[in-house]
């Protein structure tokens, strides 16, 4: 998502400063291109050495360095976001009053994109009635405010006034600046993961969906815009972004009572997880005691939810199941898009090494209503999550 994106990086004299290290990181881990500018303050902090290296660049501080002029203007323009992480109280406020002493000041006055700002001061300053006001100022200078953190203070105090963490710095840059556009707008149902069908309090029939695809396509859809609601079983997964809809349950019953209540207002709904066909019929308010004979179990056909939202489907509406099969794949699977009325179907291949449950790679195939036929070797999960959504987006305005 933040591939070839420019990253303006400024660092303030604040004792979060170390923290950069990481955050530079992460960025470079998602190939985005970064240039660093440093107040003086700053470099008591962390080294402009360490971070030269890790970029390799040179770290910008002064206006003047061997005898040419450092052009904050271009700076400025060159990039797509300026953080300025840690911001001190001293250039916060500086930033508030429109002073330019230094290079970072001076190429905050002159940046035309945006500018996102991590605070990290002590917690008396940060309540002063001086930083209200001009954490204020910026905001309506239409700067991007993170909100410090309570915790653990280099004063020793507990309190108000940590810096952002390093990762939820990326997860903001992604949210607010990177999203892509192509899904703007539009509604995104997602099921993920197994379910647990309940036999009694503690024993329950579920399988080894690990939700990764699943949650790969509703960060893909994320990505591209999409309002995404993503409905999951029980995964060891947490959301990538904020923005994500969760609602986390159990059964395939609880599944298809919450597709069923927003399927409506939906324009694309894939159909992910894998839902148990079977529920046993009843449930035992007690443990099952051990017995010498064996245990029988009555099961009972769970919804079918793929089926049911088919059932429901407007024209405007476009609807993806998955199937997982073992033998005459293709034949199964176009079948199954017949049935359960899809618009398209993603085959998984569990011949394919690498591919289905739990792996962090996939190889699907991608069957339409018209016979086309795509197929997607084998990727990480969240390459096959983008490449599905492209077809998405390709079928559904086709
Ligand atoms: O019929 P089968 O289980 O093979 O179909 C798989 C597709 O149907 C997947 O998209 C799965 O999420 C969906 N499904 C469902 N509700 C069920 C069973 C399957 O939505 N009870």
């Amino acid at each position: 998502m933040l591939k070839n994106k420019k990253i303006l990086l400024g660092i303030t004299g604040s004792i979060a400063a170390y923290k950069i290290i990481l955050l530079v990181r992460m960025l470079m881990k998602e190939n985005a291109e970064i240039k660093i500018i440093m107040t003086p303050a700053a470099t008591q902090f962390v080294s402009p050495l360490v971070l030269s290296t890790l970029i390799q660049d040179k770290v910008a501080i002064d206006f003047f360095s061997e005898n040419t002029w450092a052009n904050h203007v271009m700076l400025g323009r060159w990039a797509d976001v300026f953080i300025i992480a840690p911001l001190s109280v001293n250039t916060l406020s500086k930033m508030a009053n429109g002073q330019c002493d230094n290079l970072l000041l001076a190429t905050y006055l002159s940046a035309t994109c945006p500018v996102l700002v991590a605070p990290g001061m002590d917690e008396d300053m940060w309540h002063h009635a001086a930083t209200r006001k001009n954490i204020e100022t910026l905001k309506s200078y239409g700067n991007h405010i993170l909100t410090v953190q309570k915790g653990f203070l280099a004063s020793g105090l507990q309190g108000e006034g940590r810096m952002e963490e390093p990762e939820n710095i990326l997860l903001y840059l992604k949210e607010n600046f990177f999203r892509g556009n192509q899904l703007q707008g539009k509604k995104v149902l997602i099921t993920a993961g197994p379910t647990y069908e309940a036999i009694d309090p503690v024993r329950f029939i579920g399988n080894h969906s690990s939700g990764k695809m699943g949650f790969a396509l509703a960060d893909a859809f994320y990505e591209q815009g999409a309002e995404v609601t993503l409905v999951s079983g029980p995964v060891h997964l947490g959301k990538s972004y904020r923005g994500i809809q969760l609602i986390s349950l159990h059964s395939a019953n609880e599944m298809y009572n919450a597709c069923m209540d927003i399927f409506e207002e939906m324009d694309i709904a894939v159909m992910c997880a894998a839902v148990a066909d079977f529920q046993p019929e009843t449930v035992s308010k007690e443990k099952l005691k051990k017995k010498d004979q064996g245990l029988e179990l009555t099961l009972i056909q769970t919804q079918d939810i793929l089926k049911s939202l088919g059932a429901l489907k407007k024209p405007n509406q476009f609807l993806v199941g998955f199937a997982l099969e073992t033998e005459n794949e293709n034949k199964n699977a176009l079948q199954k898009l017949v049935s359960k009325n899809a618009d398209m179907i993603v085959l998984n291949s569990l011949r394919d090494k690498g591919a289905g449950f739990g792996t962090d790679t996939n190889a699907v195939t991608i069957l339409d209503k018209s016979g086309n036929e795509t197929t997607l070797p084998l990727e990480t999960k969240k390459e096959i999550a983008q490449k599905i959504i492209q077809i998405i987006i390709q079928k559904a305005h086709a």
